[in-house]
């Protein structure tokens, strides 16, 4: 056996990209399965998007990159994080990434060593366990219960907070709840801050721009005081249906970014050219797409409620963001599926409804919340009709 560093053995595949795998399987062995599994736009990438790649290609825009960004793209994020945050961000305060993703990888890279405790509240996204544990870094759970709306509750942020605590990783809109963040919920995660210096914060914005109700509020916009200690991140993937470019940005303390950028440099010489030269077309082109998609996106995330409150068995919440439907499915458990499996746990629940109902769904423990499933809304209607249609039946089929 190969003796692979140690880091390996704590990393895994994310498992809604093994749930998408068990999906496409089944597919390819004749069945008709529906994939619910993975969260990203069913959407084009916007066609003027396409052509300044095309053009920037054409161009002779093909050489490597600066590390840290195109001065061009660097300095259409400036003006997003400016009008965003109400501040002075220039270009030289942004780091375009790989996809958020990366902005999250170098982020924790940077700062995190083996030992120290990274807070997450949960249900979270399954990338920042991965990225944590393979720094070495400890994740620290902080519940947020579907009955407290999924938010960050400041008391029991405070109560996780210890002095090996380095970094808390806030998420709004939430994958894969839904929650946004509200002002009293970013007002108590302030105070708590304020108590407590040494812990940094990394805001993942990813789905700012998918709101249903309310507005889109932020860590740094909210108080400005502790600019110095949060790093505000997002992308054009889950906004500008561009999973595949490639394509996130992050601004924070100078210091931090720098570092960061040491990450990248060392990992990779930067982003594709042609990427970056689309998010440009993609922020500063017209955004009237954006109340488009979310409009739609909030019909189909209707469909879904309504759906699933006739499953019996399920309870769900209203998202009041990004594109999931994270129903609790505890009314289930302890039970046996239409085909006489038991169900004892969430992931009882997900493979049973993809080998009985042949709907991919996630369970709730790959976002540190067991009792749940959770199911994209990124697809068009007749898809999310027969998908819930099928959940529908196979929990009235349950015993
Ligand atoms: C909460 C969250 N953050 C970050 C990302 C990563 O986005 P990207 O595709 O830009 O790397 C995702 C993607 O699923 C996500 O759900």
């Amino acid at each position: 056996m190969t003796p692979f560093a140690a880091r390996i053995g704590r990393t895994r595949p994310a498992a809604t990209f093994a749930m998408a795998a068990r999906a496409r399987a089944l597919r390819a062995a004749g069945h008709n399965v529906i994939s619910l599994a993975i969260g990203e736009p069913d959407l084009p990438t916007p066609p003027h998007v396409i052509e300044a790649a095309h053009r920037a290609a054409l161009a002779g825009d093909t050489r490597y990159p600066p590390i840290a960004g195109t001065e061009a793209l660097r300095a259409a994020v400036a003006t997003k994080f400016s009008h965003d945050q109400g501040r002075a961000v220039s270009a030289k305060d942004v780091l375009i990434t790989n996809g958020g993703k990366q902005a999250i990888f170098n982020a924790v890279m940077a700062l995190i060593e083996p030992g120290d405790a990274v807070i997450i509240p949960a249900p979270c996204w399954a990338g920042y366990i991965q990225v944590v544990e393979f720094a070495g870094g400890v994740p620290v759970f902080v519940p947020c219960p579907a009955a407290a709306g999924f938010r960050l509750d400041a008391g029991a942020l405070e109560a996780a907070i210890t002095p090996r605590t380095k970094l808390l990783l806030l998420n709004y809109p939430n994958n894969p709840s839904g929650a946004i963040a509200d002002t009293p919920m970013l007002a108590g995660v302030a105070t708590v801050l304020r108590r407590h210096p040494q812990v940094m914060v990394i805001s993942d914005d990813i789905y700012e721009h998918l709101i249903f109700e309310g507005d889109h509020h932020t860590l740094a916009t909210a108080t400005p005081d502790l600019v110095n200690r949060i790093l505000t991140m997002s992308g054009v993937s889950k906004s500008y249906a561009m999973t595949g470019w490639r394509l996130g940005f992050c601004t924070g303390p100078a210091d931090w970014l720098a570092a960061m950028t040491l990450v990248q440099g060392t990992a990779t010489a930067g982003v594709s050219t042609i990427s970056q030269a689309a998010a440009v077309a993609a922020l500063e082109g017209p955004q009237d797409l954006l109340a488009e998609r979310r409009t739609m996106y909030r019909h189909r995330r209707d469909l879904v409620i309504a759906a699933l409150a006739t499953a019996p068995g399920l309870a769900c919440s209203r998202p009041e963001g990004a594109f999931y439907a994270f129903p609790s499915v505890t009314g289930l458990l302890g039970r046996t599926s239409p085909a006489g499996r038991p169900l004892y746990t969430d992931d009882d629940v997900a493979g049973a409804l993809l080998d009985e109902a042949l709907v991919a769904t996630v369970p709730g423990s790959a976002f540190a919340m067991t009792g749940h499933i959770r199911l994209s809304t990124a697809a068009a209607d007749p898809i999310l009709t027969e998908a819930t249609g099928r959940i529908v039946r196979f929990c009235e089929g349950v015993q």
